[in-house]
């Protein structure tokens, strides 16, 4: 069965593509917007602020990103959410607010120390090599950027601590790691995890 349920919930959410990728993208752009939308709020990017947003799905973060900063990326591998998201943000990017492009958390494309902030959402739970990702986070914030990473509890791939030391060992510090309800009953727990490169 789990052989099975796999490769459909990475159709649908993972890696999302085809029509289950479109449907899941619509589902997550109603479950997880209060968890996108607190994430965005915790790392407070200001008007100058360059933002990186890694694996933005339907573009919910992405947008309230570009609420706050006329400068927000988004890198995601999936052609179904990137498309999903250029619709959503059609009007900031229009105005040259947001940039879309395919991209991992181990491979974003960004310059070294070109992000004041980086943001993602319920995406390290795919990340094939944590450690790998993220150095490769840490490489693009300039000194003193922010993180700001969420995660369904459930799905993390390792104890809360344990993804915190590996934060650490990136060259993170100020890391700050703790769970959140979101306000909507669609949502389950949220691990949430902060941290500056010094
Ligand atoms: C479960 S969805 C979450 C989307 C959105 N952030 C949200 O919370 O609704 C996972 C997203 O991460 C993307 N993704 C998959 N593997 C990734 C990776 N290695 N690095 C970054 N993003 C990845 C997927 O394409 C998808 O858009």
């Amino acid at each position: 069965m789990e052989a099975l349920a796999r490769p459909l919930l990475i159709r649908g959410f993972g890696r999302p593509s085809g029509p289950l990728g479109r449907l899941g993208g619509r589902l997550m752009a109603l479950g997880n917007a209060a968890t996108e939308r607190h994430a965005v709020a915790l790392a407070a990017p200001a008007e100058r602020d360059v933002v990186l947003v890694v694996g933005p799905g339907p573009g919910v973060g992405l947008e309230a990103a570009a609420e706050r900063s006329a400068h927000v990326i988004g890198v995601d591998p999936s052609d179904v959410m990137l498309a999903m998201a250029r619709r959503r943000c059609a009007a900031q990017i229009r105005r040259g607010r947001v940039r879309l492009a395919p991209g991992t958390a181990a491979c974003t494309g960004a310059p070294d120390a070109s992000a004041d902030v980086v943001i993602s959402v319920n995406t390290l739970q795919l990340w094939p090599d944590v450690p790998a990702a993220l150095r490769e986070l840490h490489r693009v914030l300039r000194p003193g950027g922010r993180m700001v990473l969420s995660a369904h509890e459930k799905w993390l791939p390792l104890a809360l601590p344990a993804l915190a030391d590996t934060v650490r060992a990136a060259g993170f510090g100020a890391v700050r790691a703790w769970t959140w309800e979101p306000p909507t009953r669609m949502a389950p727990t949220a691990a949430l995890l902060s941290a500056v490169r010094p």
